[in-house]
């Protein structure tokens, strides 16, 4: 069956292939060896880690940079529970590689982080001890099979409207580490739709089902932008250290404005009785997210809050022999370099 191609997504990739462009003739760095951070900010080149920068920029950015880390490695259990019982073996297949993507996606964050002078370790610890969080999306269950579809155009979707303006973040490891994750959610978000829009157009049962995973996942991928903007705490230092590009609220619409004609090809309904256009504002008027609830989901009292961190606490338990082999292997590697070099010194 020939799929249109996800409407509007093309967009996005240009922007975050400028961003590339603009990101090369940043690290040609043309200011004064020392100048300030101020005025590597206001010139829009990039801060990197051998620069002096002010310790509130570097912690909100362990912080932020932390819990995106932790939503990739977390973000791979909802799609994980789809893996043994994905229709086909090309389903199968794609599923795995966008799986195994979100970790990779964690990996660069993780590495991002270090360059801030936080160890992987202690990462790995604030997410357990319940310190730093992960993005709340991720505490809902994945019912049916289209939750696979649904998560890929619309979670992975509104990840990528959130993290085209990344790529120009003022951190370079973090703007370059977006680069490349944002053209894999590209690649996310894409499938999800093409699988989506299988199913609706599929027997009245995978209609059906196609709907209904809509339905569950449109809220709390728009809850994924954060509060709205005159609640948001962090918001406004952040866009004048320019980390934030574009306001919560901003991106939100935009998100809504991308989707709406992208449903209407794939024959769903977004659950939103009151969505319309807005002439006069240019934008579709759409029903908030539930807040209230996104707060108790964030604060742990989501459907699978316990059931998350309990399987990436065991995960973790699971997988320590691996880092004592790797680490043991590393001391010896190393000792043995060093007797080879008091060799050759003799
Ligand atoms: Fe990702
Ligand atoms: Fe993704």
């Amino acid at each position: 069956m020939e799929t249109p191609d996800v409407h509007g997504a093309d967009g996005l990739l240009g922007e975050v292939e400028e961003a590339e462009a603009d990101l090369r003739s940043a690290a040609s760095r043309d200011l004064e060896g020392t100048a300030s951070f101020e005025a590597i900010v206001a010139a829009d080149q990039k801060i990197e880690p051998r620069d002096v920068m002010p310790e509130a920029y570097r912690k909100g950015l362990i912080r932020q940079i932390a819990q995106h880390a932790h939503s990739e490695i977390i973000g791979m259990q909802p799609e994980g529970n789809w893996i043994t019982r994905a229709p086909s073996l090309r389903r199968k297949a794609i599923l795995l590689a966008k799986v195994q993507d979100e970790a990779g996606h964690g990996l660069y964050l993780y590495a991002a982080a270090e360059t801030l002078g936080v160890t992987r370790d202690e990462l790995t610890e604030a997410l357990l001890n319940g310190r730093q969080k992960y993005s709340s999306i991720f505490n809902y269950p994945t019912l049916t099979w289209a939750d696979m579809g649904a998560i890929g155009w619309l979670v992975d979707g509104a990840a990528i409207v959130n993290q085209v303006p990344l790529c120009r973040c003022s951190y370079g490891p973090y703007a370059r580490a977006m680069i490349r994750v944002c053209k894999e959610e590209s690649f996310h978000q894409r499938q999800g739709y093409q699988s989506l829009y299988v199913l609706a157009n599929g027997s009245p049962a995978q209609r059906a089902m196609a709907q209904d995973a809509v339905d569950r996942w449109w809220y709390p991928s728009l809850a994924m932008f954060g509060p709205p903007d005159t609640e948001s705490t962090h918001s406004a230092q952040s866009m004048e250290w320019k980390i934030k590009r574009f306001s919560n609220d901003d991106l939100r619409q935009r998100f809504v404005d991308m989707c709406v004609p992208q449903a209407e090809i794939l024959g769903l309904t977004l659950p939103d009785p009151d969505l319309r256009w807005n002439e006069e504002r240019g934008h579709y008027d759409f029903t908030q997210p539930d807040f209230e609830e996104l707060m108790r989901v964030v604060k742990g009292d989501g459907p699978c809050n316990r059931q998350r961190m309990t399987h990436r606490r065991r995960a973790h338990s699971d997988g320590a022999w691996v880092r004592e082999a790797a680490q043991a292997y590393a001391e010896k590697a190393r000792a043995a370099k060093g007797a080879s070099r008091e060799e050759v010194m003799a």
